[in-house]
């Protein structure tokens, strides 16, 4: 199989050029700046990504590359920082940019030279995305220019004979208009890419290394039935089967048949699956309780202690499983911010079990590729394509006090609410929709009696990200019908509400 490795020198979309080089059916490995030469030689590449970094290249302590590497006659892109450190070796010159000239930062109208292979079938005019505060003074031997801005002379540069290039400007990140089109050049006219790898080819390299690495160990992983640890769980069941034990905490707090349903998906491996029912448990400390904090931390508290509980009974365990994913390794890395809900998350788990390492299968995946990876293990849809669901689940979507009943009114709201946008067809439009029993009760009229009943409210909102949020423009006919069917169907609720706030300054949850 066909390989391109991503040098790492620092940058902060590394992962999301190799996610880009993924797209275009390529294998691909993010590497340390400092990997030896002949370790690269024997992986045989058929392409090299440099990326982008924080350092000047004339910096003496800034992270340099062997200069051998560009006479192994492998095709070589260099994006940003990568761009400047080839200019630097092979004979050119970077500097610091003055303010006026060459210094860019952010969305950069850019002038291409389609007769370059990077560039070929592409737009001769289009938007870049930049953050370089250096630039290429002098263009080394060999290379012609293939691109440039107003402010910026050498924004590109090619020496086709040997197969090296180099952007100033960020081809992966979104703003950059054909930026994948640019890698895909790179891959398939440079680097005469075959296109001859899959997510398939993905799930077996790493059932493959966690059997190596487990050997005859026990394995143990908590399973929420959220999206990551489910086709973590799934990695795991495929690579070593019954040395895995799952342990799903059905708080009772889930929504309508989901217990049931991670069970039931789970079936189809030899694993030993646990499920803790601690409804009754988790109920009894959250009765009476009001404060949306307090409800959190008892969740938080109640799960640990029955997940502690059920992995003392299978004894020794060698290693803890969880599904992080690349934007959690991103979002632990931002430092403290304001603490707005505490998030009750698996993540915490390490410190309550004893075990001999983690093992972080999806770390380098993003969300999309961990659904696709889902499905090639043979999950169903509706675990691959669940949209996200917090630790504390239902809890905090009933305002103020927690009975067993108000939780199954608001299930069955709920379940109707998604029932009628999956009939819509809506669900792609929509990245997180719930119902929420509010506290209030006002009146209203039912046949000829007055009824005193919840009020339930519907939240929807789309966003990439879920810092910020926007409300879903739902069409009017399908909130009536999903209005109509909750009223007539779900008894205790006489009026339903649409929350038509964004985050900020709402948050997404009502708790
Ligand atoms: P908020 O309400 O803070 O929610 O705007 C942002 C996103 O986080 C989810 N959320 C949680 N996820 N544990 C989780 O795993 C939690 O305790 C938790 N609280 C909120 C929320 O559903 C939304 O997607």
């Amino acid at each position: 199989m066909q390989k391109v490795i991503v040098l790492d020198f620092g940058g902060q979309y590394n992962q999301l050029i190799a996610r880009r080089v993924r797209e275009c059916n390529v294998y691909c490995e993010v590497k340390p700046y400092t990997t030896a030469l002949d370790k690269l030689k024997a992986e045989a590449p058929i392409g090299i990504i440099f990326t982008g970094g924080p350092n000047s290249v004339y910096d003496p302590a800034s992270p340099q590359v062997d200069p051998a590497i560009f006479e192994l006659g492998i095709p070589v892109l260099g994006i940003c920082y990568g761009c400047q450190l080839l200019a630097h070796h092979l004979g050119g010159k970077v500097t610091a940019g003055t303010e006026d000239t060459t210094r860019e930062y952010g969305k950069t109208e850019t002038y291409f030279n389609t007769d370059c292979k990077l560039f070929k079938g592409l737009p001769r005019e289009g938007v870049t995305w930049m953050s370089h505060g250096d630039y290429m003074e002098k263009v080394p031997e060999g290379f012609s220019l293939a691109a440039h801005s107003d402010a910026c002379p050498t924004v590109a540069i090619c020496d086709e004979k040997r197969g090296f290039y180099g952007v100033q400007f960020h081809p992966e990140v979104n703003h950059t208009q054909h930026g994948s089109d640019m890698i895909h050049n790179f891959l398939y006219e440079v680097c005469g890419a075959k296109g001859d790898w899959t997510m398939g080819d993905y799930k077996d390299t790493a059932i493959r290394e966690i059997r190596e690495k487990v050997g005859d160990g026990k394995v143990l992983l908590a399973l929420s039935g959220g999206v990551d640890s489910s086709v973590a769980a799934a990695l795991v069941a495929e690579a070593v089967g019954s040395q895995l034990t799952c342990v799903f905490v059905d708080h009772g707090l889930m929504r309508l048949n989901e217990g049931d349903e991670v069970e039931e998906a789970f079936k189809k491996w030899d694993i030993n699956f646990v499920r803790a029912n601690a409804e009754d448990l988790f109920l009894g400390k959250l009765a009476g309780v009001t404060d949306p904090e307090r409800k959190r931390k008892i969740i938080g508290e109640e799960f640990i202690r029955v997940f502690e509980a059920e992995a003392k009974k299978i004894g020794r365990v060698d290693y803890l499983v969880q599904g992080t994913i690349y934007p959690d390794v991103i979002e632990s890395g931002l430092g403290a911010s304001a603490t707005i809900k505490s998030h009750h998350n698996v993540g915490g788990l390490p410190d309550y079990v004893d075990f001999k390492e983690i093992i972080e299968p999806l770390r380098m995946l993003f969300k999309d590729e961990v659904r696709s990876l889902g499905r090639e293990l043979g999950l169903p849809e509706y675990l691959v394509m669940r949209q996200p669901f917090p630790g504390p689940g239902l809890a905090i979507r009933v305002i103020g006090e927690i009975t067993k009943e108000k939780l199954d009114t608001l299930r069955l709201a709920d379940f109707i609410f998604r029932d009628e946008v999956a009939k819509a067809k809506l669900e792609s439009s929509m990245n997180q929709y719930f119902a929420v029993l509010t506290n209030m009760r006002s009146v209203g009229v039912m046949g000829d009696g007055r009824t005193y009943d919840y009020t339930l409210a519907l939240r929807s909102v789309t966003t990439t990200d879920f810092m910020t949020a926007d409300w879903t423009r739902i069409p009017y006919d399908v909130l009536d019908r999903v209005s109509v069917r909750i009223v007539n169907e779900v008894p205790h609720i006489n009026r339903i509400v649409y929350d038509i706030t964004s985050k900020p300054p709402a948050t997404i949850e009502w708790e």
